[in-house]
């Protein structure tokens, strides 16, 4: 059975697109081919944008493809994935208070961090330097195996 999996941050140019390339890298790392993942913003700024220009360094720097326009969670988001991770407090806080979270949801909507013990954010990084998004990428690839460990074997 595919699994399908959004990936949420604030603006959906930064944490979001890179954590949606990182986890699709690493399940197909895994031979995990059955896996849909996609990712979204809970803010409208960046909507229809490319990722910011050092997510896609960073990516290139790690030789992971990444390609995405920035869109906004919608309700049917709440219908049509099956887990909807969050970056961090508040946008989880956000899609907690989402009308399509509200009006019956059957996705799983979680900190990400909440797959490693020490439930961790992923910090903002847009407003740093590089070396920011380096961390982020990091615990992308951290995030994306615990997450794969949890859930691999469960759905099929
Ligand atoms: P993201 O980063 O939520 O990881 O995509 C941000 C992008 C834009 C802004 C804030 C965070 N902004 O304030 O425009």
């Amino acid at each position: 059975m595919t699994i399908s999996v959004l990936v949420v941050c604030l603006g959906n140019i930064c944490r979001s697109p890179m954590g949606e390339a990182v986890l699709r890298n690493e399940a197909l790392k895994r031979g995990i081919t059955d896996i849909h993942v996609d990712s979204a913003g809970t803010a409208a700024a960046h909507i229809g944008e490319d990722p910011d220009e050092r997510t896609i360094e960073v990516c290139g720097t790690k030789d992971v493809p990444i390609s995405h326009s920035a869109r906004q969670v919608r309700a049917s988001d709440f219908t049509s994935f099956d887990y909807i991770l969050a970056a961090d407090g508040s946008n989880l806080r956000a899609l907690e208070r989402h009308v399509g979270h509200r009006e019956g949801s059957k996705a799983t909507v979680k900190l990400w961090g909440s797959y490693l013990p020490d439930n961790k954010p992923i910090q903002d990084p847009y407003y740093g330097g590089l070396d920011g998004f380096k961390e982020v990428y990091e615990q992308c690839v951290k995030l994306s195996n615990a997450f794969l460990d949890e859930v691999a074997g469960k759905e099929s």
